[in-house]
């Protein structure tokens, strides 16, 4: 379609409406490495390629919306984390982030361990063979019969967090003749910076023990005395898409803290300490993440500083990267349906899918950006709101960010760092089905996730 066809709206910065952008790029056509999975590049075409792949190829083969994940970057990513961190610590992938059986495999064969929080991230991960001691237990309100699945299945621990679970998850050891290893997740008080939802080590939230008021010194009490767990570490995790170290340093410090204590009041050095996830990734060329060698380095350096200041012996150090791992190496393909320009504001670009496949816009006003990968352009920039075909005014994927003026329908257009917390928090709102996860590796595509069907949703629906 010409340009003339679809007027682009207003494109210079000192017209254009408020939003969260800066000036257009350059040019529209480059693909930022910083926010693109490793093997993406454009072809002699003009056409995006991961994976020696087509997106072209990719939406003939797999249809669109597709979410595609670069696995050479997936593992590549996966075995930084690893090395960074080396031997004398352990890295375990949180699988809420992102978690299929072929995932599971990757990790474990690029020798991370796993953190589930749910029933059905642990089946996931069992069976597609995690071995049972590389994964840990998390959530603030296990059932019953998901701690009792993890323990009989011997999962390497289970992270408690709160008084009830002390008891809870020692009784059920008890009674299946077991001695289940645990650490304890307290909040260490630190306001993390980043989005109030995914915030999580401020006192005034439903996660862990508080530090304040000797809570967590009460609970450690209690689960030494307990004989169905074995009490081997102390857990905080502060909050997500974190780029500040200050807040891990001051939770280290404060971890390292109760560790002194509790040394002082029971004779015990507990011999791990975990310190979560939560380090940010790019979603926009504005973000600066830092790579996982500096973040290892610095960890480290705290914490083996805390305990030579409280001649302790330096404890095993976990992390728990998620998004950090898997979220940039993955885009959600889409195929342009209608474009709106609305005079003086911006245009709306409809794709086939929306805030099912990608909530985060919506839930956390998260930014990210998006480009034309069927074709390069030469046109104007348009700023663009690239919205889903919900029935609700709040489904928007991208908010405001710059597409070619010559856009039209039919053209593929791709959202970058969707890796994380979009296929695991997608819904079928409006009874919309579900994207697949298509992998591409080595010139071939392979889904790991099919595509929802109807069947799918009917099966559901037995009344
Ligand atoms: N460990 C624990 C105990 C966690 O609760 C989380 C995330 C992680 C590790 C991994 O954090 P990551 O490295 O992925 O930031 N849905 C939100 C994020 C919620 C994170 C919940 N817990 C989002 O889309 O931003």
């Amino acid at each position: 379609m010409s340009r003339s066809a679809h007027p682009a709206g207003p494109r210079h910065a000192d017209v254009l409406p408020e939003g969260h952008y800066s000036a257009p790029p350059a040019d529209l056509n480059t693909l930022d490495p910083k926010v693109w999975a490793q093997t993406v590049t454009r072809d002699e075409d003009g056409v995006l390629t991961v994976g020696g792949i087509t997106a072209t190829q990719l939406a003939e083969q797999h249809g669109t919306p597709a979410y595609v994940v670069d696995e050479a970057d997936f593992r590549a990513r996966a075995r930084a984390w690893r090395s960074a961190f080396g031997t004398d610590a352990d890295v375990f992938y949180a699988g809420k982030a992102f978690l299929s059986r072929a995932v599971v495999r990757w990790l474990h064969e690029e020798g991370l361990n796993l953190d589930v929080c749910s029933g059905g991230e642990l089946a996931t991960a069992l069976s597609a063979g995690m071995p049972a001691d590389r994964i840990a237990f998390h959530g603030n309100n296990k059932s019953t019969e998901e701690i009792t699945r993890a323990i009989e299945s011997g999962v390497g621990r289970i992270v408690l967090d709160s008084f009830q679970e002390i008891v809870r998850v020692a009784h059920i050891a008890q009674s299946l003749g077991k001695r289940q290893r645990v650490q304890i997740r307290i909040t260490v008080g630190v306001e993390a910076h980043t989005h109030e939802f995914i915030a999580t080590a401020h006192e005034d939230q439903k996660f862990g023990i508080p530090l304040a008021g000797g809570q967590a010194a009460e609970a450690v009490r209690r689960a030494l005395k307990l004989d169905g767990i074995e009490l081997i570490g102390i857990h905080s995790h502060i909050g997500s898409q974190i780029f500040d170290m200050s807040g891990f340093e001051v939770a280290a410090h404060r971890v390292v803290g109760l560790l002194k204590d509790v040394r002082d009041e029971h004779g015990v050095e507990l011999p791990e300490i975990d310190l979560g996830g939560g380090l940010g990734i790019a979603y926009t060329s504005d973000d600066d993440p830092r790579e996982p060698h500096e973040i290892a380095k610095a960890l480290t350096e705290i914490v083996t500083r805390e305990c030579e200041a409280a001649k302790l012996r330096t404890p095993r150090i976990s992390v728990e990267p998620g998004r950090a791992i898997v979220g940039p190496t993955a885009f959600t393909l889409y195929e342009v349906g209608t474009i709106k320009p609305l005079d003086g504001l911006r245009t709306y670009v409809s794709v086939d899918g929306g805030m099912s496949d990608n909530i985060r816009t919506a839930l956390y006003d998260a930014e990210y950006t998006v480009a034309l990968v069927s074709r390069t352009s030469d046109a104007a920039p348009m700023l663009a709101r690239v919205v889903g075909k919900h029935c609700e005014s709040g489904d928007i994927v991208v908010k405001d960010a710059f597409l070619p003026a010559d856009l039209a329908p039919g053209d593929l257009i791709a959202v970058p760092a969707t890796g994380a917390y979009c296929r695991s928090m997608a819904s079928n709102y409006n009874h919309v089905l579900r994207p697949p996860v298509v992998a591409v590796h080595d010139g071939e595509s392979r889904v790991i996730v099919r595509r929802e069907t109807e069947e799918d949703l009917l099966r559901l629906d037995v009344g």
